[in-house]
């Protein structure tokens, strides 16, 4: 009998890359999948924590990642030891995880978290008493605390990408635009960015907002975020105009070079069972990291 093989990729990866794909989608929805799907094989056109998050909760299938070096700067930048260390220094906190994490940081964390969901699963503990300690995003953090005036410690790891978008810039582009003009943007983004957005949200959640946008027809609309997706905006509504959202004057590229490793030949040998296996998690820190995503997946049922 044949292998099934299921190819996922997340918004990111180049436009050809996504019709390669079984499921696009953003990390929440790509988790879910991974965990629902039948596969023998699951092929994960994204980064490394996507991989061994499909893998934790669906331990049967074979994961494998298309490009050893497709990770991501919020793990790069988290030293394991220290967030332990710092964990242990809030006895008393609930411990939130962004999903953008080790398998190790998430088997530290007592609630996971996706774009998606992080504003309200974070109300649900503040609503019930707890206080929180959030890593491993600061700018998502501090604009969670500016947001909803928490108090949270933040651990201090950012978006390589995201963390790019600037205030100045947006200023001068939004200045030489005379009509209507909007922006949204991911929350990987520094507040100062965050502060002028119109709708901050997942990828998911920003695609819908295109999806439903029926204000000025002529205005423009900056999307603070990865440039993969705005292929998906405009795809979904060809008659806006979708910008991206500059990083300084008169630059408007912002890519993540962890998921642009997804090239069509590497995806290609990942389908015929060749690239990195997410094979070396040991039961004890599967089942250590995949408590708390569960705990976030019955939430957002
Ligand atoms: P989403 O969960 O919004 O798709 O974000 C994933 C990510 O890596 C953003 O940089
Ligand atoms: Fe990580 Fe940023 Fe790339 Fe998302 S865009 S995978 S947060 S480096």
């Amino acid at each position: 009998m044949s292998r099934r093989v299921v190819t996922l990729a997340h918004y990111y990866t180049e436009p050809h890359i996504q019709q390669m794909a079984d499921k696009v989608g953003d990390s929440l929805e790509l988790s879910l999948y991974a965990k629902e799907c039948e596969a023998d094989t699951i092929v994960f056109a994204g980064v490394r924590f996507m991989a061994e998050t499909a893998k934790i909760l669906n331990p049967q299938a074979e994961v494998i990642l298309p490009d050893r070096g497709s990770t991501c700067s919020l793990v790069t930048q988290t030293d394991v030891t220290a967030l332990k260390a710092w964990r242990e220094s809030y006895p008393d906190h609930v411990h939130v995880s962004y999903i953008n994490s080790s398998a190790e940081h998430k088997a530290l964390s007592d609630w996971i978290v996706t774009s998606r969901n992080v504003d309200d699963i974070i109300a649900h503990l503040y609503a019930e008493g707890k206080k929180v300690i959030f890593s491993p995003d600061r700018n998502m953090g501090a604009y969670l605390n500016f947001q909803y005036d928490y108090d949270m410690p933040l651990w201090s790891a950012v978006c390589e990408v995201h963390d790019k978008f600037n205030q100045a810039a947006l200023d001068e582009a939004f200045a030489a635009i005379k009509g209507d003009k909007y922006l949204i943007a991911h929350p990987e983004s520094p507040l100062p960015v965050l502060q002028k957005a119109d709708y901050v949200g997942s990828t998911s959640g920003m695609l819908n907002w295109i999806k439903a946008y029926d204000q000025a027809p002529d205005a423009v609309i900056f999307v603070a975020t990865e440039d993969g997706i705005l292929y998906n905006m405009r795809k979904a509504r060809p008659d806006m105009k979708i910008e991206q959202a500059p990083i300084y004057a008169g630059c408007q590229c912002n890519q993540c070079p962890y998921m642009k490793l997804n090239t069509q030949q590497a995806v290609e040998r990942a389908q015929a069972g060749e690239g990195i296996r997410i094979d070396y998690l040991s039961e004890a820190q599967m089942d250590a990291a995949r408590l708390p995503i569960e705990r976030m997946l019955d939430f957002s049922r």
